[in-house]
């Protein structure tokens, strides 16, 4: 049985998802053919680090403050990055830089900047690397996918996400969460980038990656920010509405529209329209899959609620039909007659499939890539929306800009990160 060891870099909340879905594929090693076990791990916050390895029952030699130090052991296979959004690049680019192959909690990065560093370096140094977008892992994105790619959509020429939060700024009215959700320096950006990567990265997927060609977008903060709710000194700095209209190639459009907060009903809808049928995207998954729902004693399986499609339009002799597909009994059934399709059902367990070379660069999905796509996107959006004018792709490309951290102070002291490779 192959065993993959991983370090983890960044002892906070979603490390312990991560640690529940290595505990599931323990379990199911044996379907898989290959396991990991988390040997090491890495959190500058002292407290929180004594009462992760006292939860996993780590030695304090396998637990670090400085990442740096735990890098230098030679029995890791692969780092498991946990940190947040603006430290994604500076954290990975140092593993890679240290000789690791690298997956990275979502967003990749807060810019289609960053993102394109990270995939370079990985590129350069010949590393393997990879991102969570749990949104794609299961069979509401592979049916989305196909349905699309045979053309039972016809040619598609407009797409909607609308994702209205009331009030889910996570770490102001949701106090579970890190206030680095909130922080501008950290965060980078709000609900565009915090569940718009799930979101944007799938339809983008779904809709076969169509070509950018520009964006007129807007973003701002819209409610006011009570300072009483504002325990981070650094402030509440990310905006809690953004809205846009990107354009690709071959006439195809997406609006998009995502709050945070905003004096309205919660509201959701994603959609896909096509000259012979429509695709409506129902409860994709943004909670990290099922191997991640025990985590909550089943609440997160609940929250994920059940990803299925309804298809408006056409089939074959029958006009205007809607049609519910059950895209989760399904992809059990499609797992049982092709077992391999369970390594496209949950982010981890791609990870390792493609770390061993079980999947390759044109059998696993690209996340990366994807993601930097949708980074594209949402720069798009908040670069228009500065400049107060439509912006074009080649314009978001020279213009974004990094916002990786190059500078940490640490209760040990400054990090300083080298971005160059
Ligand atoms: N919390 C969630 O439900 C959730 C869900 C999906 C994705 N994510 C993503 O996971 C990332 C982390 O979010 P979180 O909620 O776990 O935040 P968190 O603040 O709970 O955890 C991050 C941890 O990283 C530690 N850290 C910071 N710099 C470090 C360094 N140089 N070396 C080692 N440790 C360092 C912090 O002290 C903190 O404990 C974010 O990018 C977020 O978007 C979070």
């Amino acid at each position: 049985m192959k065993e993959i060891r991983v370090g983890i870099i960044g002892g906070g909340m979603i490390s312990h998802r991560h640690m529940v879905v290595y505990e599931e594929i323990r379990k199911h090693a044996a379907e898989f053919g290959f396991t990991a076990k988390v040997v090491a791990m890495a959190e500058i916050d002292e407290a929180k680090r004594k009462a992760w390895g006292e939860k996993y029952g780590f030695e304090d030699k396998d637990l670090y403050a400085d990442f740096r130090e735990m890098l230098k052991r030679d029995d890791l296979d692969t780092i498991d990055v946990c940190v947040h959004n603006n430290l994604h690049a500076s954290v990975s680019i140092a593993a890679m830089k240290a000789g690791y192959d690298v997956y990275c909690e979502k967003p990749e990065a807060s810019t289609y900047a960053d993102a394109k560093m990270m995939i370079d370096c990985a590129k350069k140094l010949g590393r393997k690397y990879h991102v969570q977008i749990s949104s794609l892992m299961n069979n509401q994105t592979r049916m989305a996918r196909k349905m699309i790619a045979d053309g039972e959509l016809g040619h598609l020429y407009y797409s909607n996400l609308t994702m209205v939060s009331r009030r889910r700024r996570p770490g102001y009215d949701l106090p579970m969460f890190t206030t680095d959700f909130y922080t501008k320096e950290v965060a980078g950006h709000g609900p565009l980038i915090d569940l718009g990567v799930y979101l944007i990265s799938q339809l983008l997927f779904v809709m076969g990656m169509p070509k950018l060609k520009s964006v007129s977008g807007f973003a701002t903060t819209g409610l006011e920010i009570d300072p009483a709710l504002v325990s981070d000194p650094k402030g509440f700095g990310v905006e809690d509405l953004g809205c846009a209209l990107a354009k690709f190639e071959d006439g195809l459009s997406l609006q998009i529209l995502g709050t945070s907060a905003a004096n309205i009903d919660d509201h959701m809808k994603t959609y896909i329209l096509g000259s012979k049928g429509g695709l409506e995207i129902k409860q994709a998954d943004t909670t990290g899959g099922p191997f991640a729902a025990s985590l909550l004693g089943g609440a997160a399986a609940l929250a994920m609620g059940d990803p299925s499609l309804t298809f408006y339009g056409d089939l074959g002799a029958k006009k205007n039909i809607t049609a519910d597909l059950d895209c989760w009994e399904q992809g059990k059934i499609d797992v049982i007659k092709n077992p391999k399709l369970a390594l496209y059902d949950d982010n981890q367990v791609m990870w390792l499939a493609y770390k061993l070379g079980i999947l390759d660069d044109t059998t696993r999905y690209n996340t990366p890539e994807i993601a930097m796509n949708m980074l594209k996107v949402t720069d798009g959006l908040f670069l228009s929306s500065q400049l107060g004018r439509e912006v074009t792709a080649e314009e978001i490309e020279a213009m974004s800009k990094s916002m990786a951290i190059t500078e940490q102070e640490t209760p040990f002291g400054t990090i300083h990160y080298d971005l160059s490779f």
